[in-house]
């Protein structure tokens, strides 16, 4: 976030704790529970979401160096990213083209080359392939043809974008739709990846995101882990195209009135959260930044999830390592042990039928702005599909 954009946040942030209000939307907005439930917009989100992408993979620092590659899953479509020597990134289609095998599994640094385990056909981080056992049985299958299928990724501003279909056009800029001057600013390429876990909950993907779409429940659901840290019901509001951020105040936040604007941190006295649509979550926290990938499981009431811990220095020595580990452990408690297991209650209660719709008040503006999003673009779909 620019310095300026810094500072008018943290004056209506601090008129919002004068006035005891927080950001508001117009009216409230009701959201049908179907929304968490269908199988028909499960489907449809499937499709348009995750298939067609774009999917943001998270920042640079999770492939720092030539030869790191990893392997995702997530979309249900198999997919290899690797960093290559000139630094730039390849994707690739983690399809094999003799018979199909996955040609990498999990994560690695240090790759010279990818060879499936089931034949030995060998492919170049540049998805080529170089050497293949029996190459003469094969001579009627050229090998310029038959290296691995590329995917579209793009990697700017500090973060990786990679498109699930090989014929697709990725467009970064359009897609973070204004957002992107505000992200450049945070310099995310120098952050340095710490650890990435692996969730699976009993949940619709959308519930994962909505658990940081407001601060109106700190106070009831987390009296003693986040209420201490942060204001209940105090944040602002932005929206960038379908994306959003959500500013909210931490309860040093009053420490500022003391100081020249000048000179004002906001980061050291807020959390800021940033949604880029559909999936991804940004979540600035003083001198850290922890991202959540959220993915559709098999059902509409099941979901998975990624969540990585990046950070500004590599951390060198326990007691740096004991720090962050400690500061990762402490978010995943308060998830884990409370806000999912209350969207797994309400993901229950969703089929209850005790109400078509659930409502977003005017104090949830960046839920309603989501769910508003992710309507239209449902909808979008739905039109082009019929026109053609
Ligand atoms: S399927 Fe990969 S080498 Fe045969
Ligand atoms: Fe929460």
């Amino acid at each position: 976030m620019r310095r300026q954009d810094q500072i008018a946040e943290a004056r209506k942030l601090l008129a919002h704790l004068d006035r005891r209000t927080t950001a508001l939307a117009d009216g409230i907005y009701r959201n049908p529970v179907s929304d968490y439930t269908c199988p028909r917009q499960a489907a449809r989100e499937g499709a348009l979401f995750f298939r067609d992408g774009p999917i943001n993979i998270g920042l640079s620092g999770l492939l720092p160096r030539p030869g790191d590659w990893m392997t995702h899953d997530y979309t249900g479509v198999p997919m290899l990213l690797v960093r290559r020597d000139d630094d730039t990134l390849g994707a690739f289609l983690n399809v094999c083209r003799h018979r199909g095998a996955r040609v990498a599994d999990g994560c690695g640094s240090g790759a010279r080359s990818f060879s499936c385990p089931y034949h030995g056909w060998t492919y170049g981080v540049d998805g080529s392939l170089v050497a293949r056992p029996e190459d003469a049985a094969f001579a009627a299958a050229d090998r310029p043809s038959h290296g691995l299928r590329s995917l579209p990724v793009v990697e700017k501003h500090g973060m990786i974008w990679v498109g699930p279909r090989p014929d697709m056009a990725l467009d970064v800029d359009t897609l973070l739709d204004g957002a992107a001057d505000d992200l450049a600013a945070y310099g995310l390429q120098s952050y340095h990846h710490y650890e990435t876990r692996v969730l699976r909950r009993e949940m619709n993907w959308k519930l994962a995101i909505d658990t940081f779409g407001e601060t109106y429940h700190l106070n009831y659901l987390h009296p003693d882990t986040v209420a201490p840290l942060f204001h209940n019901n105090r944040a602002t509001f932005a929206a960038f195209g379908r994306n959003h951020r959500m500013i909210a105040a931490r309860r040093t936040l009053d420490e500022l009135r003391g100081q020249p604007e000048e000179s004002w941190d906001l980061f050291a006295h807020t959390a800021i959260v940033y949604v880029l649509f559909p999936n991804t979550i940004f979540l600035f926290q003083r001198d850290h930044v922890e991202t959540w990938h959220v993915f559709p499981g098999e059902r509409p009431d099941s979901c998975a999830m990624y969540v990585s811990l990046y950070i500004p220095e590599p951390a060198a020595g326990d007691s740096a390592r004991r720090h962050w580990d400690n500061n990762f452990n402490l978010l995943m408690a308060t998830v884990e042990l409370q806000d999912f297991p209350t969207c797994e209650g309400m993901q229950r209660g969703f089929s209850s039928g005790a109400q078509d719709s659930i409502v977003f008040g005017r104090n949830e503006p960046a839920l309603q702005h989501y769910h508003r999003s992710v309507r239209a673009a449902l909808g979008e779909a739905e039109s082009r599909l019929a026109a053609e």
